[in-house]
């Protein structure tokens, strides 16, 4: 599927990644990256820090996250000398290009995007009015995003649900320009969805998030783990007792990190009364330490070398511009007057 095709992933640099992020969001994009690229086609993988400036204002907060994101994807595997591996900040052809698909994007595009919907909504609960809190930059931030997107000649941009509509969004937008000047100025990218990726559970069961505080942290050190492992809820029945492993949730949190043999040994041994609750959080550690400690330990090292990182950033940024310039350049020319140059 990802034959000879252009894919684009972005991430936003709010919040510090836990568990479920690494193994839910950040490994799978770098196995797509690394699969699209093994197919003949181009990764492109930003960090979307004029996206994440919305909703955070504080710079030092803003430039720990840029600096943990960029780490933990270096960190997880990511190859900067095959992804195209960039800042979005580093790419000024973003706003230009952003300015220009205003003109063609219709403002009832915005009213119903998601991100701005939950943001009106959570106002009416608090019987404020409609827009308080909200600025320009969450409003309008669809048409960036599809900037994004588009800048690259992207075909497939790999997301999760919530994500689906700003894609289609792009999508519309740059059909609308096509439409307008009966010229294949834009690509139409489509989205994916990895079914395969699963839902996490954090250590109250519900989903692990970080709104939620029921995360287990990605790279702290062990004893940070240890803490929130040991704190994941468990009843008081002894081990000898019986149990259905499918009603645990150290088990269930299990299921996304171990290897079928791992999970076999540690189900046989709660329904056979032979597992208690320590045991069984014991390998959940181990498992969870295994995962992460090679990853970990560049982490440390780029987090401590980040001057080496942010070459990375630069290198990535002058590899990706070209595209950027390219696209911008079609659509002046084509906006202006100065001639209609199709892509392809
Ligand atoms: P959080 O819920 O902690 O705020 P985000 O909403 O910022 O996380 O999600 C960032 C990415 O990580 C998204 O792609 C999301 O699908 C993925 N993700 C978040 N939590 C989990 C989880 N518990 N299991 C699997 N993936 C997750
Ligand atoms: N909106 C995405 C998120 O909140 C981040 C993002 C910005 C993005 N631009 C993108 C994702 C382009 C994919 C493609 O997670």
């Amino acid at each position: 599927m990802f034959d000879k095709k252009v894919i684009l992933t972005g991430v936003k640099p709010t919040g510090t990644p836990h568990l479920g992020n690494y193994l839910g969001a950040i490994k799978p994009a770098i196995k797509l990256g690394h699969e699209a690229l093994a197919a003949g086609g181009k990764h492109y993988m930003f960090i979307a820090d004029y996206h994440a400036i919305n909703a955070e204002k504080d710079p030092n907060i803003l430039s720990q996250k840029l600096k943990e994101i960029a780490c933990i994807y270096l960190a997880g595997g990511l190859d900067p000398k095959k992804s195209v591996f960039y800042r979005q900040s580093d790419i000024p052809e973003i706003h230009e290009i952003t300015t220009i698909l205003y003109a063609y994007t219709p403002k009832g595009f915005m009213n119903k995007a998601h991100a701005y919907k939950a943001a009106v909504d959570k106002n009416r609960e608090a019987q404020k009015p409609d827009d308080d809190g909200i600025n320009m930059g969450l409003y309008t931030y669809p048409t960036l995003m599809a900037t994004d997107i588009l800048a690259f000649n992207t075909d497939i941009v790999p997301v999760g649900k919530d994500q689906v509509q700003h894609v289609e969004i792009a999508r519309d937008i740059a059909g609308a320009i096509n439409a307008h000047y009966n010229c294949k100025l834009l690509h139409l990218p489509t989205y994916y969805i990895d079914e395969h990726v699963a839902v996490v559970p954090g250590i109250d069961g519900r989903k692990m998030s970080k709104s939620y505080g029921n995360v287990i942290p990605l790279f702290d050190d062990d004893k940070a783990i240890k803490k929130a492992i040991f704190s994941i809820k468990t009843d008081s029945r002894p081990m000898e007792e019986p149990k259905n492993p499918d009603e645990i949730l150290v088990y269930e949190i299990y299921k996304s990190i171990a290897t079928e043999e791992q999970l076999k040994e540690m189900g046989d041994g709660l329904r056979q009364g032979k597992l208690g609750y320590g045991n069984i959080k014991n390998m959940l550690l181990d498992a969870v330490i295994n995962e992460i400690k090679d990853a970990r330990e560049k982490y440390n090292y780029y987090m401590a070398h980040f001057d080496e990182v942010e070459e990375m950033l630069q290198e990535g940024a002058s590899k990706a511009r070209p595209t950027a310039q390219a696209t911008l350049k079609r659509l002046k020319d084509a906006v202006f007057g100065k001639g209609l140059n199709p892509f392809e």
